[in-house]
Parts: structure tokens; C-alpha cells; sequence
């Protein structure tokens, strides 16, 4: 579907929808309509053809700028055409309010968690 359309919607989401991440991570488009078979509910973006999922507390608008095949993988590269985000899930300098927002980190196997404590380490 990327490598028809030359774009794509990166989708931050919360924990809430972790259950959407295994599902549509458990398939792949080439064998399912993953809108269809998880009925995914999209909103339009605004630069690309590409659906944003509902809901991620941020997505980023790409288009194709290269594309490279490893094995049985294909690696995207994206110019990102436009951001949107939730504004309560920010904070000021751009990093997360995890009281607001929940990213679904992946851990492994079928195992996602959510973040609970930041750290702060300066870079120099
Ligand atoms: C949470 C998550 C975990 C994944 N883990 C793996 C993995 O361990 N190994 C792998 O090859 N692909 C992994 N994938 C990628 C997907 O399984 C798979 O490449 C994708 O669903 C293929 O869909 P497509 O053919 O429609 O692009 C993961 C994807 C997600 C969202």
C-alpha cells in the first residue's frame, strides 16, 4: 500500500489501543483489508491520501523519499509533510504529559506496558 501510494500516516498510540496495535501488527495488508477486518475508524489527513487511525495522540504525514528491502521486510523512508498532535498530551518543549497521554509500548512477544516514570539526563 506504501509502495503504490508513496505515502503514510505514523500513528501515536495510547495504551487504551494497544488491542488495535496486535491486531493489525498480527497480519499482514497483503493478505486482509485491516480497515475492514478490525473495523478501523479513520479521519482524513491533510497532505496525503493515507487515512489517520482513530485516535493517536499525535500523527505524522509522510511521503515516500526512499525505499529499501531487507529479507522479507521493506524500510520507509518518509518526508514528513505535516504533524498534529493533542495538545493536552504535551507538555511546552515537546515531550510527553504522561498524565495526559499513555503511549502502547511494545515490549516483546504479546507484551505492551505503559510508561510511568521520566527520567532526565542531560546530553552534555
Ligand atoms: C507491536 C508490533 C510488533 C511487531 N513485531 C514484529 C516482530 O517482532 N518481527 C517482525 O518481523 N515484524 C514485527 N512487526 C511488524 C508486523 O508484524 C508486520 O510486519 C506487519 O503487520 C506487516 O503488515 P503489512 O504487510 O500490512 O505491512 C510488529 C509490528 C507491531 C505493530
Amino acid at each position: 500500500m506504501i509502495a503504490d501510494s508513496g505515502e503514510f500516516v505514523i500513528n501515536f498510540m495510547p495504551a487504551e489501543n494497544a488491542d488495535l496495535v496486535a491486531k493489525v501488527a498480527g497480519c499482514s495488508g497483503s493478505d486482509v483489508d485491516k480497515f475492514d477486518a478490525f473495523e478501523i475508524q479513520t479521519t482524513p489527513a491533510s497532505t496525503v491520501e493515507a487515512p489517520v487511525l482513530s485516535a493517536p495522540y499525535a500523527f505524522y504525514e509522510c511521503k515516500t523519499i526512499d525505499r529499501q528491502s531487507y529479507g522479507d521486510h521493506d524500510l520507509f523512508a518518509g518526508r514528513v509533510t505535516a504533524v498534529q498532535w493533542e495538545e493536552s498530551a504535551f507538555f511546552k518543549d515537546g515531550t510527553i504529559d504522561l498524565e495526559h497521554a499513555s503511549p502502547a509500548l511494545y515490549i516483546g512477544e504479546d507484551q505492551y506496558t505503559r510508561a510511568s516514570q521520566t527520567f532526565h539526563h542531560p546530553r552534555n
